[in-house]
């Protein structure tokens, strides 16, 4: 801290006397100073020459950003009568932002100023803009900045850009702002504001980058204002509460590149002018009401297409040949429309790496899967609640999709085993298979799925052994190496609830879920090798036999479910070293002796450990008697061994029976 300080007191000392001696120098012989390292900060005009430079202006070659300063800003450095550009970007400066003081009366020479990526607070100045009429670029996101957008930032007859990102400004977008007739960035997302977009906004029209993302914005796209954005590249409206349709009049914006309306509450049917946009490279309308059929838009002309996401809309038909012409298109997502009909065998022309097409009535699976085949690039498969009741595919020729990391096919009552093809895929990461009626072994070439960290089979009909070969499975034992590939995925995914969003599959949990099946047999004690899972869900099988007592080296585990089997013995007190785990159920087993009292076992409820009548404890209707039976068993590697093939040969006789209630269990208050 001290030494921090310090540095910051001797640069601001160097700067200080920097521009004292550059001031001199300018008055002596009118020459440049000489560049200072880490300081930008240009004093003498001329200095520099200011460069255009795509849209934005780009000006000194020295500053002050990623410094570790801390405390505020010296209004001395503001409020300049001679800095030309200041750039104090990711720093640790705070506080607040003052007004300038009552000495500074005279329009000031700053044209760039970078605040962004600090923790300043407090309202946004408003006064402050009024003196500062050369300002060009103002980039003040990323702080927590409160208040409103001050209408003064107009005065500048110059501005160009405007970030004021991820900051906690409310209230609307005033209309002032429409007379910055020179701006062309706008960027105003990831704050609270409210209201419509005013139609005097619109007359900024020098606007190529208009982007209000994740705000509480509402209203309709006004068709006979957006057209006069004409130099629009692109417009982000994401994540605020939008209505109405798409004007038609969306066609003239010739130059438009990425149109983002995602999560929104938009509706009506999509104008077939959309196809004159032809540089269109980004179309999100994802989670909209959007509606009617998609092929009213001829997707042939948006040759530049790469993105198109129209997830959680009302469409309906087939997806539109069109669309399969787009030969950049990399990521498709139709996802959770009304689409139906077979799988176009055209969409294998596209060098796709996302496709998903999950809970749309689409049919026959067996073709789908020879189109997919050719896929080489593809990283990310999603046709969940399709194909429904339809046999997985076997075909052992299958295998394009050498790049594959996340394949989600679960909830579609496929039937059949699992395919020999999925052992061919040494980059899948995760593998989602929930909610069909697959049947037949695990098998033994699990293990090869060397990149495999999630694998959820639940509620199939899986039968047999859980095999020793799923307790090797690389990266559940050792997960560093998959951090070396974070498995960037070209669309956000969505997992459990559809305002998480995932970019990186390495978000994904280390999950095994092999619930709601018919796997029988002891819970290997080589699952203890698995000490990266922090998820093991082995509830609602025919297992038998004691819970290992390797089970407690999974000390990442945060869930743990056993319940609804054939469990018994004691449970370990060394679960108590489970310090992260935070959901905990052994309920319907036929476990015995007393909860352990230590660890996270106490904290969780009753139903927990419900249906082991066996089972005593503090916080259990059955509380331990002092007697013997009571006392907690440690149980030496030996004896368990001797346990385990007992149960082993109790189960092949005694297992079976006791199925039915669990399921009917599990079915009623599961
Ligand atoms: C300041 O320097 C950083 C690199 O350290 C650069 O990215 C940034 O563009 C510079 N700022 C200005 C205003 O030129
Ligand atoms: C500060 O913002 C300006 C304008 O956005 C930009 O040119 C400059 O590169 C930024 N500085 C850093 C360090 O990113
Ligand atoms: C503003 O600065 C941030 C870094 O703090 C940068 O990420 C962002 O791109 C800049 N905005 C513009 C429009 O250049
Ligand atoms: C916001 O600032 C923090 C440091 O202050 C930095 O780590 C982070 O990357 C910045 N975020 C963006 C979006 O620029
Ligand atoms: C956002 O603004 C609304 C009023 O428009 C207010 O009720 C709410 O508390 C604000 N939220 C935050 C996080 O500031
Ligand atoms: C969404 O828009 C419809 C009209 O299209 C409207 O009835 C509904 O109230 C809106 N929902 C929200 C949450 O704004
Ligand atoms: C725009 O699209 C419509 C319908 O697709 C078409 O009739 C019209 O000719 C297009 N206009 C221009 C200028 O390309
Ligand atoms: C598509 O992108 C390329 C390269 O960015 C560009 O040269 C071309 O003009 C674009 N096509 C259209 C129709 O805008
Ligand atoms: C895979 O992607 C590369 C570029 O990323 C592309 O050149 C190649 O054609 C693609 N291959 C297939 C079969 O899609
Ligand atoms: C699926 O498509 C194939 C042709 O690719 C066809 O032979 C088969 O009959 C179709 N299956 C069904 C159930 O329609
Ligand atoms: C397990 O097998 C029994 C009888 O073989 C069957 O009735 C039951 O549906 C199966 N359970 C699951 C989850 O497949
Ligand atoms: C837990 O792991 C340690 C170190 O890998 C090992 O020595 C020990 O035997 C394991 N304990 C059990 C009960 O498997």
């Amino acid at each position: 801290m001290h030494s921090t300080a310090l540095v910051g007191l001797r640069l601001f000392l160097l700067l200080l006397s920097f521009g004292l001696s550059c001031r001199l120098m300018h008055r002596a012989r009118g020459a440049l100073p000489p560049p200072v390292p880490h300081w930008v900060i240009s004093r003498c005009r001329p200095c520099h020459v200011v460069e255009k430079r795509h849209g934005l202006l780009r000006m000194g070659r020295h500053n002050l950003s990623h410094n570790s300063f801390s405390g505020g800003l010296p209004p001395e450095l503001m409020y300049s009568r001679s800095i030309v550009v200041l750039d104090v970007s990711f720093s640790r400066l705070s506080g607040v932002l003052h007004e300038p003081p009552s000495s500074v009366t005279t329009t000031l020479t700053l044209q760039v100023l970078n605040i962004s990526s600090n923790q300043f607070g407090a309202e946004f100045p408003s006064y402050t803009w009024k003196l500062m009429r050369n300002l060009v670029v103002l980039n003040a996101s990323n702080n927590s900045f409160t208040g409103h957008i001050p209408p003064s930032l107009c005065l500048s007859s110059s501005l160009a850009m405007l970030d004021l990102c991820y900051n906690q400004l409310s209230g609307g977008i005033p209309a002032a702002l429409g007379d910055c007739s020179t701006l062309e960035v706008f960027k105003v997302g990831h704050n609270n504001l409210s209201g419509t977009l005013p139609a005097e906004l619109f007359h900024a029209t020098s606007l190529e980058h208009l982007s209000f993302p994740n705000n509480g914005l509402q209203g309709e796209l006004d068709g006979a204002n957006i057209v006069k954005l004409s130099n629009l590249v692109t417009l982000d409206l994401r994540e605020n509460k939008f209505s109405g349709k798409i004007p038609g009049s969306i066609g003239q914006l010739k130059r438009l590149e990425e149109l983002y309306l995602g999560n929104n509450n938009m509706s009506g049917e999509l104008p077939s002018t959309l196809s004159n946009c032809t540089r269109l490279m980004v179309i999100d309308l994802k989670i909209n009401n959007f509606s009617g059929d998609l092929g009213r838009v001829n997707f042939s002309t948006l040759q530049n297409l790469t993105h198109l996401d129209i997830l959680r809309n009302n469409f309906s038909g087939i997806v539109p040949e069109s669309i399969y012409s787009c030969s950049n298109l990399i990521a498709l997502r139709v996802s959770l429309n009304h689409f139906h009909g077979e799988i176009s065998p055209r969409i294998g022309n596209l060098h796709l790496s996302f496709l998903s097409l999950a809970r749309n009535p689409f049919t026959n699976i067996t073709k789908a899967f020879h189109v997919f085949n050719s896929f080489r690039n593809i990283t990310t498969l999603i046709i969940a609640e399709n194909f429904v009741n339809e046999m997985m595919p076997q075909d052992e020729t299958l295998d394009g999709f050498r790049n594959l990391q996340y394949i989600h096919m679960a909830d579609s009552a496929l039937t059949g085993h699992l395919p020999v093809w999925l052992s061919k895929l040494r980059n899948l990461k995760v593998l989602k298979l929930s909610n069909n009626r697959l049947t037949g072994p695990m098998p033994g070439w699990i293990n090869s799925l060397h990149s495999l960290f999630y694998l959820d089979v639940s509620n199939n009909s899986f039968t047999g052994q859980i095999p020793i070969t799923l307790m090797e499975i690389p990266m559940l034992k050792d997960n560093t190496a998959a951090y070396l590939d974070p498995g960037q995925v070209e669309l956000p995914l969505f997992w459990r609830n559809i305002s998480r969003q995932y970019h990186f599959l390495t978000a994904f949990p280390t999950l095994l879920n092999l619930s709601i099946n018919n796997f029988t047999g002891v819970i290997p004690p080589e699952i203890g090798q698995l000490k990266v899972l922090s998820e093991l869900d082995f509830s609602s099988n025919k297992l038998y036999g004691v819970i290992p007592l390797s089970v407690c080296n999974l000390t990442k585990l945060e869930v743990l479910d056993l319940s609804n089997n054939h469990l018994r013995g004691v449970i370990p007190a060394a679960l108590e070293r489970l310090h992260f785990l935070s959901a905990f159920n052994i309920s319907n087993n036929d476990l015995e002796g007393p909860v352990p009292a230590g660890g996270q076992l106490s904290t969780f409820p009753d139903s927990s450990f419900d249906g082991n009548p066996k089972l005593c404890g503090t916080m259990l209707v059955h509380r331990c008697s002092s007697t013997g039976a009571d006392v907690v068993y440690v149980i030496s590697a030996k004896q368990l061994s001797v346990k385990v093939i007992f149960f082993v040969g109790f189960g092949l006789f005694f297992g079976v029976g006791v199925l039915y209630d669990q399921l009917v269990l599990y079915r009623y208050f599961g």
